[in-house]
């Protein structure tokens, strides 16, 4: 009986002490959020951010829309949305299909994209590491007069620890990734560049800021160097503009296509 009693002190007791259930725990939720869109006049919009949170969250990740370039292309990658069904048309909701190349906009490559036998054995975006895609991160700043060779990887004379790094180029300067035609001119790596970043560094994430890692010269044998080991991930046409060099955390979360050798990927940089 006094058992029961002290059970059922503790019980209330713990009830009391407990957040209002115990489908979740306590301690989250106390601020209000605010609405992110603005009353203009009679004109409702949405607020659109490149930096969130007062200055805290970057993305570095591209707006898709029908001029963003892709490569080999003076186009743009053109309309990439059409409404299947459609309000204006008597449905009861819009419903829009997407049809876009992979490798456009801020992506990943997978190391299905250069090599058969990757491809075939399933090394497609849904078997990246998502440890290498999220963690700390460096953004350098390349020496604008030159592609990545072996000396420019020697001159930046990143740390060994260095697992992550976004390489800011004269692409940024440029603005390439805001310009529909396809630019070959553009900055990335040669292939004696990539091997030296294989053989010296620890860098498993490369981010650049155009729609290749690899410089246009060394496109195929540049990749072939990153991707053989399947080690190393490559981000490409990020959105580095005016931003600090330095250090961050950088999350990038790439769509879980199966058998898709690249993939969109959304990119943030946060201090
Ligand atoms: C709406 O209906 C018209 C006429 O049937 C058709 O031409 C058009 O493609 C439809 N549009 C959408 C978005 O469904
Ligand atoms: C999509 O839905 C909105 C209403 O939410 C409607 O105003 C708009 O016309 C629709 N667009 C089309 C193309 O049907
Ligand atoms: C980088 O290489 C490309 C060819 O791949 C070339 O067109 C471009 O001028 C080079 N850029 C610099 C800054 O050297």
């Amino acid at each position: 009986m006094r058992a029961l009693l002290i059970l059922l002190v503790i019980d209330i007791l713990s009830l009391a002490l407990s957040s209002p259930n115990d489908a979740y725990p306590a301690g989250y939720g106390d601020e209000l959020g605010s609405c992110s869109c603005v009353e203009d006049g009679a004109v409702l919009r949405p607020v659109r951010r490149e930096v969130h949170d007062n200055g805290r969250i970057f993305d570095i990740t591209h707006k898709f829309t029908p001029s963003s370039p892709v490569g080999g292309n003076t186009e743009g990658i053109g309309e990439f949305l059409s409404l299947s069904m459609s309000m204006k048309n008597g449905s009861d909701y819009n419903f829009s299909l997407m049809k876009l190349p992979v490798h456009a906009g801020t992506h990943v490559d997978a190391p299905g994209h250069m090599y058969e036998h990757y491809f075939d054995a399933g090394f497609d975006v849904d078997s990246l590491d998502l440890e290498v895609l999220n963690g700390p991160a460096l953004l350098v700043d390349v020496p604008r007069d030159k592609n990545i060779t072996a000396d420019v990887m020697k001159f930046l004379n990143i740390p060994k620890g260095v697992k992550r790094v976004l390489f800011r180029t004269l692409n940024t300067d440029r603005g390439l990734m805001y310009k529909k035609e396809f630019d070959s001119s553009y900055v990335g790596f040669m292939k004696d560049g990539a091997k030296w970043l294989v053989e010296n560094t620890n860098i498993k994430l490369v981010g650049i800021d155009y729609l290749s890692v690899a410089a246009d010269d060394d496109l195929i044998s540049s990749h072939l160097v990153f991707l053989e080991g399947r080690e190393i991930i490559l981000v490409e046409g990020l959105k580095l503009d005016d931003i600090q060099a330095g250090i961050y955390t950088v999350h990038c979360l790439p769509l879980r296509l199966v058998g898709a050798e690249g993939s969109p990927i959304r990119c943030i940089l946060i201090k």
